[in-house]
């Protein structure tokens, strides 16, 4: 583990990580247990990364914890997710205060059960003071919900008379999204072998690393996000332009 860690250039750190945590069902089929018991395993690894980015510095850490598409899920699970939020939350405030943790949430939260909301707002509210990692977890999340309720939002204040069309670059729609108040992700992770986007991000990743690794999310520890880190920094970022005009 340290060898990688030593490998990570600390000026060189993504402000911003976002993650696909992917593989709870597979991992806890592969144990012999309830998909449920792979979310639970998948918490650990939630307070690990988080541990880890906070340690190192990252400033930014968005993590995929339920999508929009999640409700189609079994009911027993979709239940259990929600529950394992308000346990978690409840359990992991004064952790998050101990690591001067902010937490912060994106996605429709009115659509969720009344006692994740309570949970979530509590949390929120009591780590609100922190200033090292603000933690953002994804939650009735989805880009295109994101995008287009974003564009609801604009249409509205055009018809109001309150935004121009000339106004509308892309500077304005970044500032309406449900991120507005952080940077784009540098790099987005996903574990668990599967090589796809699933509507998370999509407006904010446009010019992201991506990393993909095999490792289930209930496995993921500090050293595969180190691994990530080394492999991220070994990348060249060219945004359009040619290897020659960067140097
Ligand atoms: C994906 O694995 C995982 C999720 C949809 C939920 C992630 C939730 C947690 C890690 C726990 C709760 C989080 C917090 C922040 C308290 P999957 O079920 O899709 O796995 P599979 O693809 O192997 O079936």
């Amino acid at each position: 583990m340290q060898e990688y860690l030593n490998k990570i250039d600390k000026d060189r750190l993504p402000e911003h990580i976002a993650v696909i945590m992917d593989g709870n069902g597979r991992w806890a089929k592969a144990h012999g247990k309830p998909r449920v018991f792979g979310h639970k395993n998948g918490v650990k690894s939630v307070r690990e990364i988080s541990e880890a980015a906070a340690e190192l510095g990252i400033e930014y850490l968005t993590l995929y914890a339920f999508s929009t598409e999640n409700w189609s899920r079994p009911a027993l699970e979709v239940t259990a997710l929600m529950g394992l939020l308000v346990e978690t939350i409840r359990k992991e405030v004064s952790t998050l205060n101990k690591n001067n943790i902010r937490l912060k949430a994106i996605g429709d939260l009115s659509k969720l059960p009344q006692k994740s909301q309570n949970a979530l707002l509590e949390g929120i509210e009591k780590t609100s003071k922190n200033t090292g990692l603000t933690l953002i977890l994804a939650l009735n999340y989805s880009s295109r919900w994101e995008i287009t309720s974003t564009i609801q939002k604009i249409a509205q204040a055009s018809k109001d008379g309150s935004v121009n069309p000339d106004q509308i670059n892309e500077a304005f729609v970044s500032q309406q999204l449900a991120t507005a108040d952080y940077p784009d992700p540098e790099l987005l992770i996903r574990t668990s072998g599967e090589q796809r986007l699933s509507n998370y991000l999509l407006w904010q990743i446009a010019y992201s690393e991506l990393y993909f690794t095999d490792v289930f999310w209930p496995d993921f520890r500090k050293v595969h996000l180190y691994k990530a880190l080394v492999n991220y920094q070994g990348r060249e970022r060219r945004f359009g332009k040619t290897s020659e005009q960067l140097k």
